[in-house]
């Protein structure tokens, strides 16, 4: 059988895959991206962007290309709960920090506002920003089977249209291939958690809804028809292109069988759930999934490594599931680039699982908790399994009646509702990602209290394993983040005023580790210029002081002023991160 030869072999290219496929080339890693299906997507699935996803858009020069397929935050902000779209509207949350109390925490965290796109849209973005770095990725190239040596991973594949089956052979390996992920399965990975939780219906759809949305701008529009109350309802409706494009989702108990997928049926469900008989509706595709609560316990044996729904799989809550996927390979993709480049010793690659387990796990739990925290909201409203459509009603009409209670369950329903701030407004959750790893050097300081709920807000700090925050600074006459100062596959110095003997000893270092150490100087004057003083405010470190930025733009270490050798204490920390010891 013909073997390949390559660096590294991305198994999957979803979110997860094209993002590494994309990384890798651009830093010029020899690798291959497979994939078993023809091409990208065929279907909406996952679309909620997130702020931290958009920055992984903007490092890879496709913010612009992101924007363009998605609908725009200012368009995303009712989260609508309803009877149905043309019925009573039982309540409205601001969402995605659309909110007025909310705007300025998001506008202020990052450079990128979040956004809807969903995953048909999204992953050919991903994938013209890979091709154009010059990726190698084959669809249409199924993975039979996997192993490893000490030395290397051997994959099995098959052409599917020509039927022919060759030998991949890599250095490393990246499962990316999904909630049925084969590499976890053949490599030996263990997951912890349930599968099957529940069963979820996708019906995409054609149909214009503006006369029910436009007036109320959002991408889910929940509709609770009293008699009919499964889980979160009767049907969740996820915007697809605003208004005409929509996914109505639909959960279901698979125990009480499938359900109906013929266009009548899913035709005749979408009308009762908008409440209008007569409606056009054009079915586009209907797809199942399961509901899962799995994350597993390594995300790394030997040279295989996983990365999004392989190692996580969790409920739509919160959106975080293609943020989570693309997030890990932003992690991963760096610190492979290094391993290859012999620019960082093996220890790197351990630093993932370190630092994204922790993150998956923890998405995992807020998921699972925020669709347990909708529970309270058919509580509230009087409707529970089995009612019949006439109580329900009932049920209703009471609640905004001057009845006896009807105010307690008034007030019980407006807390139902600000309970979902923890999952559409979970700002803390979205972007406080801290890592904590041998790429991380502690420098012995804790991590600053929050100072409001950290779920619901992000703090930022440059303590290390941070993520660097965001301040708009001038550069000539152009408006730049501070996160632009970093990433690109490079290692980044940010310095202030004092910060002369900090560029001396990066020129030094880079000299002598091979490792590109460019220096930023944010102050007053100069090629930064921190005109709104907001930089100075967030830094933490004193002017003479220096933050060491990763290539994912976490901070790798600080130091608070200057050190008796800056170039000693560069060269520790840089050769600790990169595991040089
Ligand atoms: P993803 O599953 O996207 O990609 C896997 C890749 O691996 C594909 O390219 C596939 O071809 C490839 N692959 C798999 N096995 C292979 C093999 N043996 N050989 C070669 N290639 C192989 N989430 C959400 O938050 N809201 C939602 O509404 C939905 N809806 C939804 C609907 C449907 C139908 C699905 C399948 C999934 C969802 N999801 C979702 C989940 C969401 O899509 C998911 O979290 C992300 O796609 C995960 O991205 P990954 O890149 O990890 O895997």
């Amino acid at each position: 059988m013909r073997t390949v030869d390559t660096d590294v072999l991305v198994v999957g290219a979803g979110p997860a895959g094209l993002t590494a496929s994309a990384l890798l080339a651009r830093q010029r890693v020899d690798a291959i991206t497979i994939s078993r299906h023809p091409g990208t997507a065929h279907s909406p699935r996952a679309h909620i962007t997130n702020q931290r996803t958009a920055e992984v858009f903007r490092d890879l020069g496709l913010e612009p290309r992101l924007r363009a397929v998605a609908t725009p935050n200012h368009l995303m902000g009712n989260n609508v709960w309803a009877t149905s779209l043309a019925g009573e509207e039982i309540a409205r949350l601001k969402s995605w920090g659309t909110g007025v109390d909310r705007a300025a925490d998001y506008a202020a965290a990052s450079p990128c506002a979040m956004c809807n796109a969903p995953q048909h849209l999204l992953e050919p973005v991903l994938l013209e920003g890979a091709a154009e770095n010059g990726a190698d990725v084959r669809f249409s190239t199924e993975l039979i089977d996997i192993a490893q040596t000490e030395d290397a991973v051997v994959a099995r594949v098959r052409e599917r249209t020509a039927g022919a089956e060759y030998t991949i052979r890599a250095r490393y390996a990246i499962g990316a291939d999904g909630g049925r992920s084969l590499v976890a399965d053949r490599a030996g990975f263990a997951l912890d958690g349930e599968m099957g939780l529940g069963a979820a219906l996708n019906m995409w759809l054609e149909v214009d809804l503006s006369r029910y949305t436009a007036h109320r701008p959002g991408v889910l529009y929940w509709t609770a028809q009293p008699g009919n109350n499964y889980w979160v309802g009767s049907g969740t409706w996820i915007c697809v292109r605003p208004w005409t494009e929509w996914v109505l989702l639909c959960m279901y108990d698979p125990t009480e069988g499938e359900p109906d997928l013929s266009e009548p049926a899913v035709v005749e469900r979408a009308r009762a759930s908008i409440g209008d008989p007569d409606v056009d509706v054009r079915v586009k595709d209907v797809s199942k999934w399961q509901i899962n609560r799995v994350v597993a316990t390594e995300y790394r044996r030997g040279r295989i490594f996983l990365a999004g729904d392989a190692a996580h799989r969790h409920p739509p809550a919160n959106g975080l599931g293609t943020n989570t996927s693309i997030q890990d390979s932003f992690n991963l993709a760096w610190k492979l680039g290094m391993v290859l480049r012999g620019r960082a010793g093996e220890g790197l690659l351990d630093t993932y699982d370190a630092e994204r387990r922790p993150v998956g796990r923890a998405v995992v739990d807020r998921a699972m908790r925020s669709v347990r925290d909708m529970r309270p909201i058919p509580d509230a409203l009087g409707f529970y399994p089995g009612q019949t459509s006439e109580d329900g009603w009932a049920a209703l009409h009471e609640l905004f009646s001057d009845a006896e209670g009807a105010a307690d369950r008034r007030r019980a329903l407006d807390e139902a509702i600000a309970l979902q701030n923890y999952q559409f407004n979970a700002h803390g959750v979205e972007l406080g990602q801290q890592y904590s790893s041998d790429a991380v050097v502690d420098d012995g300081t804790p991590l600053p209290e929050p100072l409001r709920d950290p779920e619901l807000y992000h703090q930022p700090t440059t303590h290390p394993g941070a993520p660097l925050p965001h301040a708009w600074i001038q550069r000539g006459a152009q408006q730049i983040s501070t996160l632009d100062l970093a990433g690109g596959d490079r290692f980044a110095l940010i310095v202030g005023s004092g910060g002369g003997p900090w560029v001396a000893a990066a020129s030094a270092i880079a000299r002598e580790t091979g490792i590109d150490l460019p220096v930023r100087t944010v102050d007053y004057r100069g090629e930064y210029h921190d005109v709104l003083g907001r930089w100075r405010r967030l830094r933490e470190v004193g002017d003479d002081g220096a933050l060491l930025v990763r290539p994912d733009r976490h901070i790798a270490w600080r130091s608070f002023d200057m050190p008796e050798s800056p170039r000693d204490a560069l060269r520790a920390a840089l050769l600790q991160v990169l595991s040089r010891g």
